[in-house]
C-alpha cells in the first residue's frame, strides 16, 4: 500500500507510521503535517532515514498541498485535526478550518481519485452518558456534541460519509474513545498529570472528578486502523474502545500518584470544563465481530508502562513543554 498519513506528527499519527513500518516493511508512507504545536518530529525518531517514508510539511486546508502529497498514493489515513477540547473552547475558529475544511479538502482530492479514505474520528461525536448507568454508545447513537471540537469532528463525519453516498467514495470511519501511551501531547490529562508530578506540580482535575473517559492505549487505536483497512467493509463505521472498567476522572491521577510514590495533595480540584461531557463508553462489538477487534493493552498495566515512557524520556516531554522541539525540525529539515 501506498498511504498519504495526515497529522502523522501527532500523537496517535507518529505511533501509526511507527505501527504500520514496523508491520508493513514494504509499504510506503507519506506523513503531511503542518506542524502545529501538536506536531513534533521528534515523535518519528528512527523513522525520518526509512526510504519508504517521506514528510511534507503543509496544511491540509491547502487543495495544492494535498493535491500535490496525494499523487500516487492509495489509501488516505487521515489524523489531522486540531484535537483538545479546552483550546476549542478558547479559540474555536482554527477547529473548524482544519478539522471541517481540511478534511473536505482532502475528501475532495480523493475523490478527484479515487481513493480509499480511512477518516478517524472520536467518541466525543455521541455528546455524554449519564453516570452511573451501564449505557453505551453504539454505531447507531445519535450525534450530540457539546464542543467546539467535538462539533467540528462531527461535521466532517458527516461529509465523510456523504462522500460515500454521494459519490461512491471508498470510505471507513473509525470514532475511538481516549487515547493514552508515548508521545502524547502533554496538555492532555495523563501525561499532564505523569509530568506535573515529575516536577512536583499539582494536577488540575475539572469539577468533581468523577467523569468517566473510555482509555484505549494507543497501540490498540493503530491495530483497530490496521484491521479496519485490511477487512473494513466500505462505508461503515467502526467504535473503538478500550477493555477498561469505569473509572473516574480521579481515580485515574490517584492511580498515577500511587504508582508514582506520591500523595493525594498533588490534586488541584479547579473549576469546571464548559460544557464538560460526564461519561464516555463505547460498545465496540461491531469491530470484534466484523474485525476480530480485541484491546490486547490493560490500562492497569499499559498505565505502568506509560509513567515509565515518560520517565525515561524526560527530555522529549521537557523540550515539549518548553518549546524547544520546534527548534528541532528546524534545524533538521529547516522547515
Ligand atoms: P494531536 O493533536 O496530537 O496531533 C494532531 C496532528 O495534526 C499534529 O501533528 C498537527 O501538527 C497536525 N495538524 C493539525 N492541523 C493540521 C493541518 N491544518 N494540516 C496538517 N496537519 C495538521 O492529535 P491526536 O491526539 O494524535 O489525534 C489524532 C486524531 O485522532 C484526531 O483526528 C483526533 O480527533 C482523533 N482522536 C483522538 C483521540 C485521543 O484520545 N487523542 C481519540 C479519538 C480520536
Ligand atoms: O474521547 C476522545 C477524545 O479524548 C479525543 O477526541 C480528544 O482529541 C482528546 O483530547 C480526548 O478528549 P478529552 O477532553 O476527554 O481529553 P483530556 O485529556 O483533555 O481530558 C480527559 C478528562 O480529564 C476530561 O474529563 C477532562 C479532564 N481533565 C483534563 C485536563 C487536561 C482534567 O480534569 N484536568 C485537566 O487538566
Amino acid at each position: 500500500m501506498r498511504l498519504l498519513v495526515t497529522g502523522g506528527a501527532g500523537f496517535i499519527g507518529s505511533n501509526f507510521i511507527h505501527y504500520w513500518l514496523k508491520n508493513h516493511a514494504g509499504d510506503f508512507v507519506v506523513n503531511l503535517d503542518k506542524l502545529t504545536y501538536a506536531g513534533n518530529l521528534e515523535n518519528l525518531t528512527g523513522v525520518e532515514k526509512n526510504p519508504h517514508y517521506t514528510f511534507i510539511k503543509g496544511d491540509i486546508v491547502d487543495p495544492a498541498v494535498v493535491e500535490k502529497a496525494a499523487n500516487g498514493v492509495d489509501t488516505i489515513v487521515h489524523f489531522a485535526a486540531e484535537s483538545h477540547v479546552d483550546r476549542s473552547i478558547l479559540e474555536p475558529e482554527v477547529f473548524i478550518l482544519t478539522n471541517i475544511v481540511g478534511t473536505y479538502v482532502l475528501l475532495e482530492a480523493a475523490r478527484k481519485k479515487n481513493i480509499r479514505f480511512h477518516h478517524v474520528s472520536t467518541d466525543e461525536v455521541f455528546g455524554s452518558l449519564e453516570l452511573g448507568t451501564t449505557e453505551k454508545f453504539k454505531e447507531i447513537t445519535p450525534y450530540d456534541p457539546s464542543s467546539p471540537y467535538s462539533a467540528s469532528k462531527a461535521a466532517s463525519d458527516h461529509l465523510v460519509r456523504s462522500y460515500h453516498r454521494t459519490y461512491n467514495l471508498p470510505i471507513t470511519i473509525s470514532n475511538t474513545s481516549n487515547n493514552f501511551g508515548p508521545y502524547q501531547f502533554p496538555e492532555k490529562l495523563i501525561p499532564l498529570a505523569i509530568t506535573n508530578l515529575i516536577e512536583g506540580k499539582k494536577i488540575p482535575v475539572y469539577g468533581d472528578g468523577k467523569h468517566v473517559r473510555d482509555w484505549l492505549y494507543v497501540i490498540d487505536h493503530c491495530r483497530a486502523i490496521e484491521l479496519i483497512l485490511l477487512k473494513g467493509v466500505i462505508g461503515k463505521t467502526y467504535l473503538i474502545g478500550g477493555s477498561t472498567e469505569e473509572i473516574s476522572n480521579v481515580e485515574v491521577v490517584k492511580k498515577i500518584i500511587t504508582l508514582m510514590g506520591k500523595d493525594e495533595s498533588m490534586i488541584e480540584f479547579t473549576k469546571e470544563r464548559p460544557g464538560h461531557d460526564r461519561r464516555y463508553s463505547l460498545d465496540w462489538s461491531l469491530a470484534a465481530k466484523e474485525l476480530g477487534y480485541k484491546p490486547e493493552h490493560s490500562f492497569e498495566e499499559y498505565i505502568k508502562k506509560t509513567i515509565e515512557w515518560y520517565q525515561r524520556h524526560e527530555d522529549w516531554w521537557r523540550r515539549v513543554k518548553s518549546g524547544e522541539y520546534q527548534e528541532y525540525y528546524r534545524e533538521q529539515y529547516g522547515v
